[in-house]
């Protein structure tokens, strides 16, 4: 596995690779690598010749007040993790090199980037598709490796690939949960024994929604309501949204008909997290 800091060699290794006519599969990460990184990392060495991971903890997709100092950063348990899986190229940027002095160039996908999520930390996917763009600039993979867990991240950037003719296709896998139901997140380390042992609430709540969906219940504001009941049990848990939306316009919806997305921030302690279903209730 090669390492590599210089966006320049990247680029290199990028060119000489798609010129030999070989695939890249690339999965962007901030670090702190989990069972779920893994599994983007091993559908794409399953789909692809040549696998590029990223760290980079970007400093544009943190508000003021939010986490960028304390997020965990761990260079070698992760290098480890990522030689262990046979990645080819670790790819690891400097901040100094990826906005440079003067550095003013940004990508919005609007409307998108203001629901959810967009509405608690104005400014994060704004953060995120530059970084993502320029990565995929610097990398030029074939195909990229996203969770759901970050369901309106994945969407964002579909849409950013197709709205700037991005010749890239996004693969979104399914959330790697801990045995209790919570969702992996590097975040998760923020937890201390006692919030850690309540998280599971949040899986639990939208396991309520799946329910109710399925005997029937299609008003949105009722199940709703029950999920932040169930979540306000725990004390500690204050509640950014609970959400029933669209999944591709991530427009909220009143009365369920077909796939919906469940979704929901929740902060308990330091940490904020997310999680989400995706529900057909005409299953
Ligand atoms: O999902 C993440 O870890 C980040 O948002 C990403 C996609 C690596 C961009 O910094």
């Amino acid at each position: 596995m090669k390492v590599i800091h210089s966006i320049n060699q990247m680029f290199d290794y990028s060119r000489k690779i798609k010129g030999a006519g070989k695939t890249i599969g690339f999965v962007p990460t901030m670090g702190a690598l989990h069972q779920g990184h893994l599994s983007l990392i091993k559908r794409a060495r399953g789909d692809c010749q040549i696998v590029v991971v990223s760290i980079f903890v970007n400093p544009a997709q943190f508000g003021p007040g939010e986490d960028f100092k304390r997020y965990p950063r761990n260079f070698v348990a992760d290098k480890k993790i990522c030689q262990k899986v046979k990645v080819d190229f670790l790819f690891a940027p400097r901040v100094k090199e990826i906005y440079p002095q003067g550095y003013c160039s940004y990508v919005r996908v609007k409307g998108l980037e203001d629901k959810l999520c967009g509405v608690f930390r104005p400014g994060y996917f704004q953060g995120v598709t530059t970084i993502v763009h320029k990565l995929f600039n610097v990398v030029q993979p074939d195909i990229a490796y996203f969770g759901q867990k970050d369901f309106q991240q994945a969407v964002i950037i579909k849409r950013m690939v197709r709205d700037l003719n991005i010749p890239v296709k996004i693969r979104v896998l399914p959330i790697v949960r801990e045995k209790d139901g919570l969702a992996m997140s590097s975040r998760n380390k923020y937890l201390n024994r006692q919030q850690r042992k309540e998280a599971p609430i949040l899986f639990q709540s939208l396991q309520l929604a799946k329910e109710a969906l399925k005997k029937g219940e299609r008003n949105s504001a009722k199940i709703i309501s029950r999920m932040k009941k169930m979540i306000e049990r725990v004390p500690e848990a204050k509640i950014d949204y609970v959400s029933i939306v669209d999944p591709e316009t991530l427009e909220d919806v009143r009365l369920v008909k077909g796939r919906v997305l469940v979704a929901l921030a929740v902060r308990i302690g330091k940490a904020r997290l997310i999680d989400n279903i995706i529900t057909d209730s005409t299953d």
